[in-house]
């Protein structure tokens, strides 16, 4: 038996059941989960939302929400009559007391002949930020969620809290005192579903696994890293959500610096949760502020109309929920300098957006050129230096362009010495198939099992912060009536291809 396999019987509540996320992600990571026989025997799911419904309308909204997802090719029905019967649902509006009453009441009719001792609580709070703290308070005042001293404690009370944790470093601290007031840190499992991700967890794994990248993981060899979160979607439904959150809180605060803390970490002790967190807080610490030394270090935009999968796409001005002057960023471009021993001096260039020309989400690593050029070419970019590319998604993978003699090319100056640059390329789908797990079916094993490795720490969350913070203070105080736009389906502005440009000299 594999640790994947020790998930301890509990019930899964889930605050906000019936919502996007839930029905997007949630409902078909559980389905996976009981597909490959990895949730325990004594698992429940009672799912809570506000539309009026009951055990029936829930099972069936969830078959409904299984026949549209794209990670479920075929529902096996006994794998789904085993679901169905774990399956339950109530209803309440979560500022009410009487819906954590009804809960209580829902839960012990549910976990009835359960053995106390199996009576574990997993509370997922698939809700809008807005309430995280509200349903906080009401979960343990109600007695629903306890504290408990140690991570060996039965049964146990576990809070998953989805992103964006807090929309500034002093709302991310006043959550975590009042979660940690609640909660020890070991009941506490804060989601950034990108490390979830396998090809984000294999960054640690090429990294360490492989003696002969890390020696030239460094100033001396790399010039510049370029991370990317390239999205084409819009903001779909989500308009009320992002016009609060901007590109910034909903994908640099968290997915992007994880990726960026993940490339540039030092070696852990060992791949355990708070040796992996504890390196990655110290990559944060080294993080040259922003507004350091007043160089343009941000560049935001937003979509203007344009094309997207043959389409004609409508601004994000035009889309629903969306104020019509918005000047909410829907795509960022960052420089940013680690100041310690490894990386003084390399730029880290992280770029997100949506409605982009393609969905890509890579960290490319370029190293640099050779001291001497001795094939007659006369700057880097002629000589195109390796490149390490690890594909987060889609067409995960990694690929490595170095050069190679062109055969039988003859240069003027240098006969018979033409080179070309090829790719070495590793494809998770050709050596593995299509079997990358959902980061959501492994995020929702490990609260399961007890594994908070993948989750954020209160310390990482609030260092992540203390460098976005002040950026976003800047914005507000100096507010602009306008920022740059892009063409949807392109590829960002003008602007962020400069920020990058700007120190390429340095490069030839
Ligand atoms: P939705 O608005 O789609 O869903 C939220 C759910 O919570 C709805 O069922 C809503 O009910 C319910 N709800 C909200 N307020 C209350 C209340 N006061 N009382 C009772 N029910 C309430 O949001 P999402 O599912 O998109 O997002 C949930 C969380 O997940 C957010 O924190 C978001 O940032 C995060 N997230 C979402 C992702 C996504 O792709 N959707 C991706 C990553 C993170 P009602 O419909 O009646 O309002
Ligand atoms: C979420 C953001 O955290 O990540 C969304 O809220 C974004 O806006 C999504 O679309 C991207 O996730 P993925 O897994 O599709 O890259």
């Amino acid at each position: 038996m594999t640790a994947r396999e020790q998930a301890d019987p509990c019930t899964l509540v889930i605050f906000g059941g019936a919502g996007d996320l839930s029905r997007r992600k949630l409902i078909p990571a559980i389905y996976y989960l009981a597909e490959q026989k990895l949730l325990p025997e004594g698992f429940v799911l009672l799912a809570v939302a506000r539309d009026p419904g009951d055990d029936a309308s829930y099972r069936k909204l969830m078959r409904e929400a299984m026949a549209t997802s794209d990670e479920i090719r075929k529902v096996d029905e006994g794998v789904w009559q085993w679901l169905c019967a774990r399956t339950h649902y109530a209803t309440g509006e979560f500022s009410d007391e009487a819906t954590y009453a009804a809960v209580a009441k829902r839960l012990d009719e549910i976990e009835g002949s359960t053995p106390d001792a199996d009576k574990n609580r997993l509370f997922y709070l698939a809700i809008p930020p807005s309430v995280f703290e509200m349903t906080v308070q009401h979960l343990t005042m109600s007695g629903l969620a306890k504290r408990t001293e140690s991570y060996e404690a039965r049964p146990w009370s576990r809070i998953v809290i989805e992103k964006p944790f807090g929309r500034s470093l002093e709302s991310a601290r006043e959550l975590n005192r009042l979660v940690l007031g609640c909660f020890g840190e070991h009941q506490v499992y804060r989601i950034d579903h990108y490390l979830a991700k396998e090809t984000v967890q294999n960054i640690l794994v090429f990294r360490f696994a492989n003696t002969i990248f890390e020696p030239l993981w460094n100033n001396r060899w790399i010039s510049h890293v370029q991370i990317t979160a390239a999205e084409t979607v819009g903001v779909e439904t989500r308009g009320k959500y992002y016009e609060e959150a901007g590109i910034i809180r909903d994908m640099f605060q968290n997915h992007l610096l994880q990726l960026l803390t993940l490339s540039a970490l030092e070696p852990p002790s060992a791949i355990t949760a708070d040796a992996v967190r504890d390196e990655k807080v110290k990559v944060l610490r080294a993080v040259r502020p922003l507004l350091a030394d007043g160089e343009q270090n941000i560049v935001r935009a937003q979509y203007a109309a344009g094309t997207a999968g043959g389409k004609t796409v409508p601004a994000y001005r035009s889309e629903s929920d969306i104020a019509a002057g918005s000047i909410t960023p829907t795509f960022a471009a960052m420089r940013v300098f680690i100041d310690n021993w490894r990386w003084k001096g390399v730029p880290f260039f992280l770029r997100s957006g949506k409605r982009l020309a393609k969905r890509t989400s890579e960290i490319a690593v370029q190293f640099k050129a050779p001291p001497l050029f001795l094939f007659d070419q006369k700057t880097a970019e002629e000589m195109a230096p390796s490149l390490l590319v690890m594909r987060i998604q889609p067409d995960e993978g990694i690929s490595f362009r170095l050069h190679v003699k062109t055969p039988g090319a003859v240069h003027e100056l240098t006969p018979g010495l033409e080179f070309t640059p090829v790719d070495m390329d590793f494809s998770y789908a050709e050596s593995f198939g299509n079997e990358a797990h959902p980061a959501y079916e492994t995020l929702l094993l490990d609260c399961m099992i007890g594994d908070p490795t993948l989750f954020t720490r209160s310390d990482e969350v609030e260092m992540a912060w203390s460098l976005i913070d002040p950026v976003l203070q800047d914005w507000e105080n100096n507010p602009v009536k306008e920022i740059p736009t892009y063409a949807a389906g392109s590829w960002g502005p003008s602007e962020a291809d400069a920020l990058i440009a700007k120190d390429s000299a340095a490069w030839r």
